[in-house]
């Protein structure tokens, strides 16, 4: 009578095993993913010949692309092939010529397919693993205030609740939102209507005491 076990639902073992589901892919994931970074890794032959893409330039570019010569504006005499990533602009032109067939010059010594391709392979890999190491995620841009921002930011600073915001054309919009930075773009005629307001609120914060009140006169058409 006191044994319930009997009574326990099987359905118990299912739940548990069914929970267990996320934590097996987690594992899964864990284990995966070195093997993942590992594949990145530039093959172990091209890092092991880090200074035979000097050797490869010494013997087919420096002739003309020398410190006295700077054939096209350029020399690789004594460019630093450990620290590749200062010079990325440089690899990646290099990339390109000897990839396209450009470089060495027709007609001029060139290395041999195999030669030509570890080089553009170590370049590329090495451009790949400096531009992962420091990504550049570009620049934001620079953020207007939209309309509602530019209302806030006078009340805000100035004790003027007059609401500028509303003599500003409507912003545009982006996903929505009408404060992305991107989206909110400034055209000559924004930046007039800008103008325009900050004078306007500029008198009502600052005032000017010297002014008197405008007076105008209509008077009648004399009447003949
Ligand atoms: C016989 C002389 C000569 C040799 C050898 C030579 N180049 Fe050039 N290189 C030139 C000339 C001339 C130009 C400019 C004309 C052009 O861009 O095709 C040039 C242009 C380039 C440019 C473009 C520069 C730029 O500002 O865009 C790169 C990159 C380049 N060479 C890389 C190399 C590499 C790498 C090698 C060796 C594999 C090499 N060159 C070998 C003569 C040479």
């Amino acid at each position: 009578m006191l044994d319930e076990s009997s009574d326990t639902p099987p359905i118990v073992r299912p739940v548990v095993s069914w929970r267990a589901w996320p934590f097996a892919a987690l594992v899964g994931i864990l284990v995966l993913a070195p093997a993942a970074r590992a594949q990145r890794q530039p093959p172990a032959s091209v890092v092991a010949s880090a200074d035979s893409p000097r050797a490869l330039v010494d013997q087919y570019c420096v002739a003309c692309h020398n410190d006295r010569l700077k054939t096209a504006g350029m020399s690789l005499q004594t460019l630093d092939f450990a620290k590749a990533g200062d010079h990325a602009d440089v690899l990646e032109r290099m990339l390109r010529k000897v990839r396209s067939g450009e470089m060495p010059p027709a007609g001029r010594p060139r290395p041999d397919a195999a030669a030509a391709s570890a080089f553009t392979a170590w370049l590329e890999n090495t451009l790949d693993l400096s531009a992962a190491a420091h990504p550049n995620p570009g620049r934001p841009a620079v953020h207007r205030l939209n309309r509602a921002e530019y209302s806030n930011a006078i009340r805000d600073l100035l004790a003027l609740d007059i609401k500028p915001g509303a003599w500003l054309p409507i912003d545009d919009s982006g996903y929505g939102f009408d404060n992305i930075g991107d989206v909110l773009s400034t055209s000559p005629a924004l930046l007039e209507r800008y103008l325009s307001a900050a004078g306007k609120v500029s008198r009502l914060a600052v005032g000017d005491l010297k002014l008197k009140p405008a007076v105008d006169t209509f008077e009648p058409p004399a009447s003949t």
